[in-house]
């Protein structure tokens, strides 16, 4: 099939001066139209599942807007829906079991309405043996695209709907970044923003560089146009996304992109995810001190405390280094909350290695973080070891990392009361009205009392109770 897409080169003078990745430019309007036309008084409703992590979701976004432009609005439930997309993650196993469950819950969706169309996308697509499966088990899927070509979606649907057949269209590698693709947020408040996409580290239990290939730097201008854009809808804090966006590079670096874009008006906060001990230079936490929007957060994943896993995960740094690191930043940047990453039961992880994770973990004095059960995932380099180690040993050694990080995140709660700290506000709970909830610029969840509503608005609020999964406060 042809692509549509135009490859551009660079678009103005900055990108001639720094030649840099090649650019895709969106260019599916057309079939947007055509499909748009056949959906014209039909009512027709998309349903996305979104599963994995916030690339995912950022990529989400730019689905629903191509199928915003497609005619379809969103539908309330899955069961209403005239096209049903799964964006599918495999980072862990998990993440694949959950799309098997869904498919067979999509089988009797579509035998109860044959119109429906079902599409899967997304990392796992980039998997062959995954592509097969799907092909050979799970026929009643009509599309199928991956991670790379995720910008023709409006011409795989119209080839589909017009040609009335199956369209499985992946493309192997990374053509480039494509600009320029409508997308429909999902928060009024807060929007991620991608610079890099694909990842060069090559971490040994990690699946990503093989479905998301090669590092990309979007261009700073096409960054700050869709930050200006951003602005001009009311977002007030952009998440900046990356593999590693430590190692961003377009002319400037990622200490650069964040003076660059520091100055746009209506944007309150600036934060980003994730960051490589490795590539964290001392420009990148002096722009974190000079950037008053700069929130005080950082996401740093440790992954493990044994210098000897570390080195076999190919991380390239010691926990002796990764501590100094942690030592420079708090002494840099006052307040700053660190968060992080860890693995448990990565293959010939001896207990011993593990008694070090832990002990790494208490000396970081880490404000929160995100616990992970080693998934073997085919085709990296950790999958390929014998020495896996078994289901029970991973489940105990994670209810024991688990505890520890609970006990650690209730104290670093429990460190904020009395303190006033200013929360972005996105809205009230869900479970009480008269209760609004927002993030500090630490990133963690304020619920507080509050009559009015200031959603969407920055307000100070007094810590009353640190809890382990939020703060509870009084709006001052
Ligand atoms: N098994 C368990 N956790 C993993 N992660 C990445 N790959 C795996 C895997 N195979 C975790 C890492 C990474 C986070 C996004 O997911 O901790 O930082
Ligand atoms: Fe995976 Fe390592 Fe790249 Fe993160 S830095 S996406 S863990 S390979």
């Amino acid at each position: 099939m042809l692509c549509k897409i135009d490859i551009i080169g660079c678009m103005n003078d900055f990108c001639n001066k720094y030649p840099s990745d090649n650019m895709l430019l969106y260019n599916a309007d057309q079939y947007c139209r055509k499909i748009a036309s056949i959906n014209y008084g039909k009512n027709a409703k998309y349903f996305i599942e979104t599963l994995g992590c916030q690339m995912n979701e950022a990529d989400s976004e730019q689905l629903a807007g191509m199928l915003t432009d497609m005619g379809y609005s969103q539908a309330e439930d899955i069961s209403s829906a005239d096209i049903i997309v799964i964006n599918t993650c495999c980072v862990r196993e998990n993440a694949e079991f959950k799309l098997y469950g869904h498919l067979g819950e999509l089988k009797i969706l579509k035998q109860r309405n044959k119109e429906l169309l079902i599409v899967l996308c997304g990392c796992m697509m980039q998997q062959s043996h995954v592509v097969d499966k799907i092909k050979n088990s799970y026929k009643y899927v009509d599309i199928l695209f991956g991670t790379h070509n995720r910008q023709e979606f409006p011409e795989l649907l119209f080839d589909s709907i017009s040609e009335k057949k199956k369209i499985y269209e992946i493309w192997e590698e990374s053509r480039g970044i494509a600009e320029n693709v409508p997308v429909k947020r999902s928060s009024t408040i807060t929007a991620y923003v991608p610079v890099t996409h694909g990842c060069n580290n090559f971490c040994s239990y990690c699946i990503v560089p093989y479905v998301r290939g090669r590092e990309h730097s979007r261009h700073p201008e096409m960054i700050k146009k869709e930050i200006i854009q951003l602005a001009s809808e009311g977002i007030k804090e952009i998440t900046l996304l990356g593999q590693n966006v430590n190692s961003y590079y377009c002319g400037m670096d990622f200490p650069g992109l964040l003076h660059y874009i520091s100055d746009i008006e209506g944007i309150e906060r600036i934060r980003f995810l994730s960051c490589h001990p490795k590539d964290l230079s001392d420009d990148l936490i002096k722009a974190m001190v000079e950037i008053p929007k700069m929130c005080s957060h950082i996401h740093l994943p440790l992954q493990s405390g044994s210098n000897k896993v570390l080195q076999q995960m190919n991380r390239k740094y010691t926990k002796e280094q990764y501590l100094m690191l942690i030592d420079k930043i708090r002494a840099s940047i006052k307040d700053i909350a660190i968060s992080t990453d860890i693995i448990v039961g990565f293959p010939g992880e001896t207990e011993e290695d593990f008694n070090e994770t832990l002990e790494v973990y208490e000396k970081a004095g880490f404000d929160f973080a995100f616990t992970f059960i080693y998934s073997k995932r085919t085709g990296t380099a950790a999958a390929k070891r014998p020495d896996q180690i078994p289901e029970d040993i991973k489940d105990t050694r994670f209810a024991r990392l688990v505890a520890l990080v609970n006990d650690m995140t209730l104290a670093s709660n429990i460190r904020d009361e009395n303190k006033v700290l200013q929360v972005l506000t996105g809205g009230k709970s869900r479970t009480d009205r008269s209760v609004m909830t927002g993030r500090t610029s630490s990133n963690k969840i304020v619920n507080f009392k509050c009559d009015n509503d200031f959603t969407g608005h920055l307000v100070d609020v007094k810590i009353k109770k640190g809890h382990t999964w939020y703060l509870e406060g009084e709006k001052v």
